[in-house]
């Protein structure tokens, strides 16, 4: 009887332990089962980073899913108001690196966020999904809008210094005049 008790707490606990690892639907979890360590894959494209980066920084793919980056790179003429035309070849091989490398398309664990909070719309904005809205909504405008060395949430390599490198984390976020970031 002892015995058979004592079994049967061990197969509780077992079950208990394994309920949560495996039917856990948080994201952190998943992220360190599946995903690679880094937040998004940092650029690794020359010919991006020189034909992408000269008005604002590299954007890493891993930040969009796959269907906004062709979207971007078949209206190129019109640019968010800019031109950012290319040559036909270039933009090709700029659009085939940003489409195998989008959000949805690899397992970085900051980028699988990113695709699942996109779901089937393609936004042309990064800034436009609603997970970084959520990450972003508690910044004052002071530190943003009116601060003329940031000036709006695109530009990200502002505050996350190492965003091309395609890291994000909390602990190395500093805003321009304001200091470090301390949640
Ligand atoms: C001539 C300047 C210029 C060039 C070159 C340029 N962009 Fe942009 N890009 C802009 C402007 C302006 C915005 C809007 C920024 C804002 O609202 O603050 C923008 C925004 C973006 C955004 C959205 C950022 C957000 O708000 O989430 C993406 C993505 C982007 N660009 C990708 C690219 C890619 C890919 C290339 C290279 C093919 C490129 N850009 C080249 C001017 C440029
Ligand atoms: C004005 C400074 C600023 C700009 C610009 C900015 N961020 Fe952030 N970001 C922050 C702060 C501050 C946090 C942490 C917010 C919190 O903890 O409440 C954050 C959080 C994040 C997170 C979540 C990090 C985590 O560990 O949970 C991601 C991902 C991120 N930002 C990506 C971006 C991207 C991509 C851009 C550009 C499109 C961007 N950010 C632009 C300040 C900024």
């Amino acid at each position: 009887m002892k015995e058979k008790l004592a079994i049967l707490i061990t197969t509780l606990a077992l079950a208990g332990v394994a309920g949560e690892v495996f039917s856990s639907d948080d994201d952190e979890h998943r992220g360190a089962a599946w995903g690679k360590t880094a937040d998004v894959a940092a650029v690794s494209n020359e010919q991006y980073r020189a034909e992408c980066a000269s008005c604002h920084l590299a954007y890493p793919p891993g930040l969009l899913p796959a269907a906004s980056w062709e979207k971007i790179m078949s209206g190129l003429s019109d640019h968010f108001g800019d031109n950012a035309e290319l040559a036909p070849d270039v933009t090709k091989a700029l659009t085939a690196y940003l489409v195998a490398n989008g959000a949805d398309r690899v397992n970085y664990r900051r980028s699988v966020k990113f695709a699942r909070s996109a779901g089937n719309s393609a936004p042309l904005r990064i800034t436009e999904i609603p997970y970084f809205r959520k990450e972003h909504r508690e910044i004052p405008a002071r530190m943003i809008k009116t601060n003329t060395q940031v000036g709006s949430l695109s530009n990200c390599s502002a505050c996350h210094q190492r965003a091309e490198a395609g890291s994000f984390s909390e602990r190395e976020i500093t805003i321009p005049g304001y200091g470090r970031w301390d949640d």
